[in-house]
């Protein structure tokens, strides 16, 4: 099957302009089940909150993130070279062994992530700093950074040119590639390597030949997730979303991609458990499960888990992306990749990157406009409705268009809590990299770590930085905001590409966004929940569901 080999979804627009010469969706071939090579491994995600299961009320952060906020208007122009002074880098990395572990146990334990580093910019009085990530010994012998906590050094992490991005999607340690067939997966490889193409290409192929599925998958799986809230309700009283969630999405993923049904397969209802167990297996150095610190720092932090524990359970999950991925894998092949590396990048890309992205992003999303109220809810009841009305009834892409308030506050929901925290890069070369009130230099091999809230919350950039507002990327002075929204590693107004490592799903991931937005509110008028911290996200539990009034 042919292809055009770049995808330019414009988010703003949602148009993709990849797409197979026949426009097929790829037929599943029920191939052989092939060996699964004896080393696999495992994705990332090192933002991830204690599991902690108090519930949640300050809907903001208390303390401000960045040093005084500076009276003048944000800004929204893009940063120019300066003459601010060349500094040098505060902070420092402390004794071997000893260091990293005292800079590990104050990140997860004695201070927290957010006070981790809010307590080390006071300190330095600097957003640029020196400081240990975990896990450090004896998973990672070099855990040695140099932190960007402002919007205006972040987006050197971006910039491709002077990063490189090779074995770093997870920080400092990179998990075992026996968790994933014995392939490093594209999110590790640096746009410099071959296969970096290849495989990205792979990626834009699936996500454009499958976009006419998209919309009614998404509404299938999710009226199935709004019925089983409201059996939930009508029974119980409350009911939780994220297990109802991790079900409707990796449903939706399968069949919207692979036209895949887990049901009818081995694999049953196990898809979610498993992908989550293999997920810990890569990012327990990185998480903390709100166990005895003690215990846990003990269990999770000092050494890997053997990847031998999870291999059959890998196994199962392989053998039906195997057999559900044929027509791809056939492509993966005429590109010059193994079947076998096409299939568990594939597994990758839909467990660990997508379902990993909705298991996360949507809860939070949900707690966000939750707690903005009925106020909220009603405009966007009324847009949506209005919206679809005039559009004879349908959800398309371009009626989602239309719909300013929803696109806004999706992206604010983007932009105020992240989903994937943290992102790393090595210096290519020699660079001076600016903060807003410094330069720093920084050597060629020198690990830079952005910690990606402390940007998108950048007073200097943002007003109103820790509140939820709705409608800030609304109208012309707001769209110009979306280039400092960069949750897929890159500005929400550029597109992912084979050179860069902008993540490959950005418009799909927006697209999806948007869908949970539409069909909640054409569904109801209001809703209200309970939130919870868990070790990935927010934990939600659906108090209310008024239905749809208008
Ligand atoms: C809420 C959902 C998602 C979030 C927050 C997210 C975030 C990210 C981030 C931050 C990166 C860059 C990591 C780094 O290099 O430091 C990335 C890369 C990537 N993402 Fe996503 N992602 C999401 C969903 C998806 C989806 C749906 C796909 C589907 C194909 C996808 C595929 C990828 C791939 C393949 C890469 C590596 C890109 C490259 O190597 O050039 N992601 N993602």
């Amino acid at each position: 099957m042919a292809y055009s080999s770049s995808l330019s979804f414009q988010s703003s627009h949602l148009q993709i302009s990849s797409h197979t010469h026949n426009n097929k969706p790829f037929i599943s071939s029920k191939s052989k089940l092939l060996q699964l090579p004896s080393n696999h491994h495992f994705f990332k995600l090192t933002n991830i909150s204690r599991i902690h299961l108090n519930t949640v009320h300050a809907s903001i952060s208390e303390r401000p993130t960045i040093l005084q906020p500076s009276p003048q208007q944000p800004q929204t122009s893009k940063a120019q070279p300066s003459n601010l002074p060349v500094r040098k880098i505060p902070g420092d990395y402390g004794l071997p062994i000893v260091g990293p572990w005292k800079d590990r146990t104050d990140y997860f334990y004695n201070q927290g992530k957010e006070e981790f580093f809010k307590s080390r910019i006071q300190k330095y009085q600097s957003t640029i700093f020196r400081t240990n990530m975990p896990p450090g010994p004896f998973i990672s012998f070099n855990s040695k950074v140099i932190a960007l906590l402002d919007g205006k050094s972040f987006p050197t992490l971006f910039d491709v040119s002077k990063v490189e991005k090779k074995d770093l999607f997870t920080g400092t340690f990179m998990p075992s590639v026996e968790l994933t067939g014995g392939y490093r997966m594209l999110s590790y490889l640096d746009p410099s390597e071959p296969n970096h193409a290849k495989l990205k290409k792979l990626m834009f192929l699936m996500l454009s030949s499958r976009r006419d599925y998209v919309i009614p998958q998404f509404q299938s799986y999710y009226k199935n997730l709004f019925e089983e809230l409201e059996f939930g309700l009508s029974t119980k009283g409350k009911c939780g979303f994220n297990e109802a969630n991790d079900h409707a999405a990796f449903g939706f993923l399968v069949s919207a991609w692979f036209d895949a049904k887990p049901a009818e397969s081995s694999l049953g209802r196990d898809g979610p458990s498993i992908i989550g167990k293999w997920v810990l297996f890569q990012l327990h150095p990185v998480l903390s499960l709100g166990l005895p610190k003690a215990i846990e720092d003990v269990a999770l932090h000092n050494f890997r888990l053997p990847p031998n524990l999870i291999k059959k359970d890998y196994a199962r999950l392989y053998e039906f992306f195997y057999d559900n991925t044929g027509g791809l894998m056939e492509e993966a092949e005429n590109m010059g990749l193994s079947k076998e590396e096409a299939c568990h990048n594939l597994l990758f890309a839909t467990c660990f990157n997508s379902f990993g992205g909705m298991k996360i992003f949507f809860p939070n999303m949900l707690k966000w406009v939750g707690r903005a109220g009925v106020k909220l809810h009603t405009q966007l009841a009324q847009e949506i409705r209005s919206v679809i009305k005039s559009n004879g009834g349908k959800v398309t892409m371009r009626a989602m268009e239309e719909m300013h308030l929803m696109k806004s506050t999706v992206f604010e929901a983007l932009r105020i809590e992240p989903p994937v925290a943290s992102q790393y890069g090595r210096a290519k070369k020699d660079l001076v990299i600016e903060s807003h009130d410094g330069a720093f230099e920084v050597k060629e091999g020198e690990m830079l770590f952005g910690y990606q809230p402390f940007a998108t919350k950048d007073p200097k950039i943002f007003v109103r930085s820790e509140e939820f507002v709705a409608d800030r990327f609304m109208g012309e002075e707001g769209e110009k905001l979306l280039r400092h929204v960069v949750w897929s590693n890159g500005p929400q107004n550029e597109s992912p590409s084979v050179s860069n490592k902008q993540c490959a799903g950005k418009d799909f991931v927006v697209l999806v966004s948007r869908m949970l937005l539409v069909e909640l509110f054409l569904r109801y008028d209001s809703f209200e929940i309970e939130v919870k911290n868990s070790a990935l996200g927010a934990a939600v539990t659906v108090t209310s569901l008024k239905r749809a009034s208008f």
